[in-house]
């Protein structure tokens, strides 16, 4: 029987309590299928570990798992550690030499979730963000000197390369054609941005005629901050830098319902690497250890590490045992309006999962 190795990666704040549930799950699934079984290592890795040995992964961390079939991660941020230290000494010290290029953030509007948007219905917002990952203003290139003194001075440095720009819109433009809409909006900032933003326009339109059945527009990022909002139906595929796609994924999260739902993964196409699996909505430090987080985002995040696995009939059967919970009030955790607990919702898929035909 195949045997899948997944490094879980908890991390800090509610990261303990999702990955946990997002284990059970994925093991009453693998029971469920009977056709494959997960071995799962667990990392201690985050901000305790970093208290303890002044980083936030070992030095060896990332050949502890290279290995691994996947990695599914909980969350990195922490109230007594910088955030630029947490965010730096594990999740980008995994996704970038990973080579994780691609980050893809669905935002749906899942049955019995509400939009704060008034102008669509169930099943019209359905929406796929392509962030680019492993370059942009993320590249960490810049410097600071003259520390406290008037002089002072401070740079973080976009950078973007032809290479980093072509596969991402390559891959951007593929998804679109895989979706039934096959629409592409490409996002930029270039008219204020004059040089990368301007590179980004130029090989979207080399690239689109490879794609010749997918329509495509461009967008400048604020104008489709204001699309999402009015004229939600209009999109289906996205792509944008880091930095933009970061922002624009979270405002998709709160459109499609809650932050608490989306999810990510972070490919590597080519499978040189592991991909990782995480939840969009961090480490939440206010409702750590309370058990009513939500673990939708979780289970959705798996759901994706599934598909990425070829696991597609599993993919499938967890995505419908979760739309069957949330279309029931009485499974909603807190960040829905409800007052589920986590252990609930997650008994709840995984009774939805026994009980599936499909
Ligand atoms: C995300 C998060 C991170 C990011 C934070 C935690 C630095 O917002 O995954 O979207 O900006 O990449
Ligand atoms: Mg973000």
């Amino acid at each position: 029987m195949k045997a899948y190795k997944i490094a879980a990666i908890p991390g800090d704040g509610i990261g303990s309590e999702v990955i946990a549930a997002g284990v059970e799950v994925l093991n009453a699934l693998a029971l469920r299928e009977s056709s494959f079984v997960f071995r799962f290592d667990q990392f201690d890795w985050g901000g305790e570990y970093y208290k303890q040995h002044g980083r936030m992964m070992p030095e060896d961390g990332r050949d502890q798992i290279k290995d691994h079939d996947a990695i599914l991660f909980g969350s990195a941020g922490h109230p007594d550690i910088p955030d630029h230290i947490t965010l730096w000494g594990l999740r980008l010290a995994i996704c970038q030499p990973f080579d994780q290029y691609a980050n893809v953030r669905p935002a749906r509007l899942l049955p019995g979730i509400k939009s704060p948007l008034s102008n669509i219905d169930d099943g019209e917002l359905d929406w796929v963000i392509v962030r680019e990952n492993s370059e942009g203003e993320y590249a960490g290139v810049g410097g600071r000197v003259h520390q406290g003194l008037p002089l002072e001075t401070a740079t973080d440095v976009s950078l973007f390369t032809r290479s980093g720009i072509e596969r991402i819109m390559r891959f951007a433009f593929k998804l679109a054609q895989s979706r039934p809409r096959k629409l592409l909006t490409v996002v930029t900032k270039s008219n204020a941005q004059r040089h990368a933003m301007v590179m980004w326009d130029e090989i979207a339109e080399q690239i689109a005629p490879e794609f010749s059945d997918v329509s495509w527009d461009k967008m400048l990022v604020d104008a489709m901050a204001a699309r999402m909002v009015t004229s939600p139906k209009s999109i289906d595929t996205v792509v944008a830098t880091n930095l933009h796609a970061d922002i624009l994924s979270d405002l998709a999260a709160a459109l499609a319902g809650s932050l608490g739902i989306a999810p990510t993964a972070n490919l590597n196409p080519e499978g040189e690497f592991p991909s990782m699996f995480e939840p969009i909505h961090g480490s939440a430090f206010d409702i750590m250890d309370k058990g009513i987080a939500n673990p939708i985002g979780t289970f959705w995040s798996s759901a994706m590490m599934l598909e990425h696995l070829g696991e597609t009939v599993a993919a499938r059967r967890l995505m419908n045992a979760i739309e069957r919970v949330t279309a029931d009030q009485q499974f909603h955790t807190p960040d829905l309006g409800g007052n589920a607990d986590t252990e609930r919702v997650t008994q709840a898929v995984i009774d939805a999962i026994r009980g599936s035909n499909n």
